[in-house]
């Protein structure tokens, strides 16, 4: 199972990888948690991300193809991978051609989590995040039993240096303008499916498993 989440800030990309690991057991290649880990980790990269992640623009693609490419040799890609929030431009979808190609690999699907981009400030300025276990909650869609306690582990729930409403509306500005030359592209290719993601969570994932099913018979 090789397969690419793409879809708007808020769509769905983190919430939906929890459950696609759970069930597939596929590493989550997540370049924004990459990049956070880094920053928390106050490394090279990490001071190299930080600039951009605050303010809602793209860290420049030759940084981000690095770790991409990195990350995709390790061994424990051999059974398959959910890249999340990567491919974002058309160089670095190109460059994901290349990598795959020299590891000699292919993808299954690019799944488009679809929404209209109106929802999505609700979603993100109400987003809370555990500190320990990295589950995702919302505080109407999606909220935890204890409010500010993770359901799973308990650990403290925390909100997304990004999630204020002025950087959220860059990240959408800037997606925005990348994401349709990057759906046309693997459209191209024929890998890409859209979901419904205007539907709720569970729902979502019925639809993606229904589409994974496919690929296990
Ligand atoms: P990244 O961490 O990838 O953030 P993002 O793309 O902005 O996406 P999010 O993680 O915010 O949203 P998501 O789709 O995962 O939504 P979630 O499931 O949490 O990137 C951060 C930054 O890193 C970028 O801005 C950039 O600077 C840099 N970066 C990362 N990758 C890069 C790249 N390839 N190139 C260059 N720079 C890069 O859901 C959101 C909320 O909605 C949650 O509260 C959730 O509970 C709720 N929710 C989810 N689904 C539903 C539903 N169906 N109904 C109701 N509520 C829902």
């Amino acid at each position: 199972m090789n397969l690419v989440l793409m879809g708007l800030p808020g769509a769905g990309k983190g919430t939906q990888a929890e459950k696609i690991v759970d069930k597939y057991g596929i590493p989550h290649i997540s370049t924004g948690d990459m990049f956070r880990a880094a920053i928390k980790g106050e490394t090279e990269l990490g001071l190299k991300a930080k600039s951009f992640m605050d303010k809602g623009e793209l860290v420049p693609d030759e940084v981000t193809i690095g770790i991409v490419r990195e990350r995709l040799s390790k061994d424990d890609c051999e059974k398959g991978f959910l890249l999340d929030g990567f491919p974002r431009t058309v160089p670095q979808a190109e460059a994901l051609e290349e990598i795959l190609a020299d590891l000699n690999k292919k993808i299954n699907f690019v799944i488009n989590i679809d929404v209209n981009h109106e929802i999505l400030m609700e979603r993100l300025t109400g987003r809370r995040i555990c500190k320990d276990c990295g589950a995702t909650y919302h505080l109407v869609f999606n909220p935890p039993a204890k409010e500010d306690s993770c359901d799973r582990c308990g650990g403290e729930l925390y909100q997304r240096a990004d999630d204020n409403e002025e950087t959220v509306q860059t990240r959408l500005d800037v997606n925005i303008k990348q994401t349709k030359p990057l759906l046309d592209f693997y459209d191209t290719k024929g890998y890409l499916r859209n979901i419904d993601g205007r539907q709720d969570i569970d729902k979502v994932f019925t639809d993606l498993d229904r589409l994974f099913g496919g690929l296990h018979e």
